[in-house]
């Protein structure tokens, strides 16, 4: 899976995500310290231990480079940035039965906000999965030979 990259100085307003967010009563926020172990086994769960490892650094950071969507106090998904590598955008992922409202791009377009406030001109989305999400969101590009890039070796389940 490639890498691709954005340019966060042309990022798109965050505004009409947070509104219809707000219009769903969905909560997007900073992950704060103690939702941590929340967070984690969410991750395990939905996802994968790879992912929780990742998310994992994004407590370590800080403030907490990790954004969550909560409905009723219940978790629909998460995006993180500077885990597996500074600079790097994910892992991020919604709940499957809660895709399509909406959710993930806000969640995306959060932790891009963030990362162009704590100063980095570009973003890099690693190992991707849906390119065409990226690329109508945030404008991203995929980068060349970035198979498997800094995922190499890794250890498998
Ligand atoms: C990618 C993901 C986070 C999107 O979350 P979501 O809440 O369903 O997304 P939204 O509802 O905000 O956005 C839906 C839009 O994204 C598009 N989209 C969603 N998944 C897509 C995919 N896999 N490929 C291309 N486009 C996709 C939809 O077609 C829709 O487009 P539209 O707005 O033009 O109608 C979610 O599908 C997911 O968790 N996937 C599994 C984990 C994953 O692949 N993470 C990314 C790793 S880089």
């Amino acid at each position: 899976m490639p890498d691709m990259l954005v340019k966060l100085y042309n990022l798109p307003a965050m505004e009409p995500h947070a509104l219809k967010m707000k219009e769903e009563g969905v909560v997007i926020r900073m992950a704060a310290a103690y939702d941590k172990y929340f967070v984690l086994e969410w991750v395990t769960g939905h996802f994968s231990k790879a992912w929780a490892s990742e998310c994992d650094r994004a407590f370590s950071n800080q403030p907490v480079s990790c954004f969550i969507a909560i409905k009723d106090g219940r978790m629909m998904g998460f995006a993180c940035y500077d885990c597996t590598r500074l600079d790097v955008f994910g892992p991020t992922g919604v709940d499957e039965s809660l895709r399509g409202r909406g959710v993930g791009k806000a969640l995306c377009m959060a932790a891009m906000h963030a990362m162009a406030a704590k100063g980095y001109a570009y973003a890099i989305i690693g190992w991707v999965g849906p390119a065409d999400f990226y690329s109508k969101l945030v404008g991203a590009t995929l980068i060349e030979d970035s198979t498997p890039g800094m995922y190499k070796d890794m250890l498998k389940a």
